[in-house]
């Protein structure tokens, strides 16, 4: 599947972010109002100083915020010093309704949130309702679809990011293998993997497995009672 790369503006001339990449906005306007979905609610949360508010949809798992979400996102704001954002790159893998990314940017960081084509147009509505005017770097919305294209789409020469974040994207699903390549692939030496997810599933901790003989890790936090874990993960040295 060919790469849409949309950045979040309504503007249709090809955007470029402030580390110069290109990209294109084909359908500009018309994604600024999410079309995919029928019924939606607000969630309000308050991260970073910020007051946020989230359009969601009961209709995709990509629509609803997620509790590893809300964990990731607590973490980021309260460990500021250990892990720095500003000026830095960040990369979002299953980025959902966006809140994490949000986040990131607020606190400083090149932000670029990815998902299925589907989840882009409610990500890229709320990001852009939420950083306007609070971010240093304009955040761009990318597809991203775990094992498809990657060296294509996300080139390793020049998509070299500080920070890879995700949050819930383990669950029961069968794109777990092709989601375990995608963080392998995508955190370089140098990258700081940050992975929050709640653990519900026998097939959550298997993957917990292999991600753990995939990378070098350290469990960062738990969440008491959530069963939620947060990881640090880097590349491994071959
Ligand atoms: C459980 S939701 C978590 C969303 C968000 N990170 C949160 O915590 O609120 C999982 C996310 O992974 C995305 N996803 C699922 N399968 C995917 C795939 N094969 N490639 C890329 N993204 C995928 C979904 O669209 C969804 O946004």
């Amino acid at each position: 599947m060919e790469a849409s790369a949309h950045c979040a503006c309504v503007s249709s001339r090809p955007c470029t972010n402030d580390l110069g990449e290109s990209s294109p906005c084909p359908k500009p306007a018309r994604l600024w109002t999410p079309t995919v979905y029928s019924s939606f609610a607000k969630e309000s949360f308050c991260y970073a100083g910020s007051p946020i508010t989230i359009q969601e949809s009961i209709e995709d798992y990509g629509a609803v915020v997620w509790p590893a979400a809300l964990a990731l996102s607590q973490y980021l704001e309260d460990n500021q010093e250990e892990f720095e954002l500003r000026d830095r790159r960040v990369l979002e893998i299953g980025a959902g309704t966006g809140l994490v990314s949000i986040v990131a940017s607020i606190l400083g960081a090149y932000v670029t949130a990815t998902d299925l084509p589907d989840i882009l147009g409610n990500l890229r509505f709320n990001l852009s309702r939420n950083t306007q005017g609070r971010n240093l770097h304009q955040p761009q919305v990318r597809e991203l679809m775990w094992g498809e294209n990657l060296e294509q789409n996300f080139p390793r020469s020049s998509c070299l990011y500080d920070y890879i974040l995700a949050a819930d994207v383990v669950y029961y699903h069968t794109f777990l293998d092709p989601l375990l390549t995608t963080m392998k692939y995508l955190c370089q030496p140098g990258t700081v993997l940050l992975w929050a997810n709640k653990f519900r599933f026998n097939t959550d901790f298997e993957f917990l497995e292999k991600f753990r003989r995939t990378f070098d890790t350290t469990l960062l936090a738990e969440f008491p009672g959530l069963e939620i874990k947060l990881f640090k993960a880097t590349a491994k040295v071959e």
